[in-house]
């Protein structure tokens, strides 16, 4: 069993830490979410990543609330459907009333609204984080110079963009983008964006004794990127938290960025 404190944390724009290895939800519904998160917890995971649309966030609530972690351990995420714009205050609400909780760690705008990165909600999710509701407001599947016209208007980053993420993705020019403006970068679909059977993985993975999911998810740590795999199975979900005893060199890293564009 991982040790929580021994995980890799990032520090958010405005305080507080995020850990690097999240548990994500993503069609994982009723009893199987139950479960799932319930296992996440009990294996060390300290971050739960969920989203209003994903239609779990009652089970992800009553998850954490019933694993004996407590709430201030346990870094939790959900998104605001695009549909919801001018209505972010209701569905933050009715999001905490789901999860029963009276904060969340981190709100996003799920995506940007028809592709625009709208001020409006910006200035609403700031308004909800000030009011205590969400300790950081971030945004997902945004552009790099959306995040700027955000800032630009209201003069605050978003502290998080959740963007698709893997090593056939990787775009070192991206990582440095967001890094200097402070937007902490948090990848998704780990483990479905990558050929998982890549020789380059395979060798890795040997010379580490992991298998290459394992390399897969280790990499964006050792590249500083948060990241969330989603699993339903248990064996999956320990599997994909312990990785805090190994790491890439730095050419083992290269190789593996060598899946980009390959
Ligand atoms: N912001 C957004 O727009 C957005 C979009 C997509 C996802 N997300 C978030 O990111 C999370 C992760 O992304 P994702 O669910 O799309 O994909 P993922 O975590 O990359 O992959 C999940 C898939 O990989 C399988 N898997 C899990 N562990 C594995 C392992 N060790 N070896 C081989 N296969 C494994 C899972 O099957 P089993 O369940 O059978 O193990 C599942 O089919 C989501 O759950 C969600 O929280 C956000």
């Amino acid at each position: 069993m991982a040790d929580d404190h021994q995980q890799p944390t990032v520090a958010l724009p405005g305080g507080g830490a995020m850990p690097m290895v999240g548990f994500g939800t993503w069609q994982l519904t009723g009893g199987r979410c139950y479960e799932a998160v319930r296992h996440a917890l009990d294996v060390g995971y300290r971050h739960i990543d969920t989203a209003t649309i994903y239609g779990n966030e009652r089970e992800v609530g009553r998850a954490v609330g019933d694993s004996g972690v407590p709430r201030e351990d346990v870094f939790i995420t959900t998104k605001l459907p695009p549909r919801e714009a001018g209505r972010e205050r209701r569905t933050i609400t009715r999001s905490l009333q789901a999860l029963g909780t009276d904060y969340v760690d981190l709100w996003l705008v799920h995506w940007p609204p028809n592709h625009q990165a709208r001020l409006t909600i910006w200035k609403e999710f700031l308004a909800v984080r000030d009011d205590g509701l969400a300790r950081a407001v971030g945004v997902s599947n945004y552009r790099v110079s959306q995040l700027d016209e955000l800032r630009e208007a209201s003069g605050e980053v978003p502290a998080v963009n959740q963007i698709r993420w893997a090593p056939p993705l990787y775009d070192a020019t991206q990582v440095a983008q967001h890094r200097r403006r402070g937007v902490v970068l948090e990848g998704y679909s780990p483990l479905k964006a990558t050929n998982l059977r890549e020789e380059v993985l395979a060798e890795v993975a040997a010379a580490h004794g992991v298998t290459p999911a394992q390399v897969v998810l280790r990499w964006h740590l050792d590249h500083d990127i948060v990241v969330i795999p989603k699993s339903k199975s248990r064996d999956r979900i320990e599997a994909n938290f312990d990785l805090f005893g190994f790491s890439l060199s730095d050419e083992e890293r290269r190789r593996v960025d060598g899946l980009a564009g390959g």
